[in-house]
């Protein structure tokens, strides 16, 4: 008997690069192992998300997700595939403080969940720090425009880039993020045309979420997109599901049962021996 082991043939993060204007890159959010395992086959990229913070754990930001969490639904989320590229986001204050301090935490999220990069929220303020992790072997994805981290600042979740500073700012942190090395960038709730200009001037692949169509792939938090999450929808959210009122049916159903002592049926009860 062979005891080889099964080689699995996860999408790198060149391989990811490499697809700059491209077939598209097909990515979603993941935070758990079963979630993972139903998605893997059918995208490129998955991230796992600080909005695990609002959508797993009813917060109103994603600030209050610690390293700990991350790395336990990052080890999740790797265990549950076997082709995606796995990404763990950096949780607020773990990486803004020092490169170093960014690194540290960068190694404990790549050692400790076996992910194949990390993801940065930030602009040319975070340039020094991403050169200072792709140095040490760490894959780095940038996340620009709306930067949820910064809603405190921002004064809520707003789309970004509408007027002319303000998009050529976010353009100027796309280019400093690509030129310190990271191998992607996140592109989020920006004008259209922005997402667009972003992605002819910078020679890493965009992934958009409220971008554009021209991004070089796109990404949406899963529950959004199947219809999980009702606590608010962006516009830049397509459901292409309506999982939660189908959970709230079956569940219904399921009451219905219980309690006319239908549920269970003999088919579902243990029997003697024969
Ligand atoms: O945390 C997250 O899920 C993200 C995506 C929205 C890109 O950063």
């Amino acid at each position: 008997m062979s005891t080889a082991k099964k080689k699995s043939k996860r999408v790198t993060v060149p391989e990811i690069t490499a697809r700059k204007g491209g077939e598209p890159i097909v990515s979603l959010t993941a935070y758990t192992a079963p979630m993972a395992k139903i998605l893997d086959p059918h995208v490129d990229l998955l991230l796992v998300g600080d909005t695990m913070g609002m959508v797993v754990y009813g917060m109103d930001s994603t600030l209050g997700v610690t390293l700990d969490m991350a790395i336990n639904h990052g080890r999740a989320v790797v265990r549950g595939s076997e082709h995606a590229c796995v990404i763990v986001d950096m949780p607020f204050g773990t990486y803004q403080e020092s490169p170093q301090l960014a690194f540290r935490n960068a190694a404990r999220i790549m050692v400790e969940t076996g992910c194949s990069g990390i993801k940065i929220e930030g602009g040319t303020e975070m340039a020094e720090t991403v050169v200072f992790l792709v140095e040490r072997g760490i894959p780095v994805m940038g996340h620009v425009g709306l930067k949820p981290q910064s809603v405190n600042v921002a004064g809520g979740f707003r789309s970004q880039g509408r007027d002319a500073l303000d998009a050529e700012n976010i353009l100027q942190d796309a280019k400093a993020i690509a030129k310190a090395g990271a191998f992607s960038v996140v592109v989020e709730a920006v004008v259209e045309d922005l997402a667009t200009t972003i992605t002819k001037a910078i020679d890493v692949p965009t992934i958009g979420i409220g971008g554009s169509a021209a991004c070089d792939g796109q990404i949406l938090v899963t529950e959004d997109a199947i219809g999980m999450f009702s606590d608010f929808t962006p516009k830049f959210v397509k459901q292409f599901a309506q999982i939660g009122d189908q959970i709230g049916r079956a569940v219904a159903d399921y009451a219905v049962e219980v309690k006319a002592r239908t549920f269970p049926a003999a088919e579902h009860c243990y029997g003697h021996k024969k």
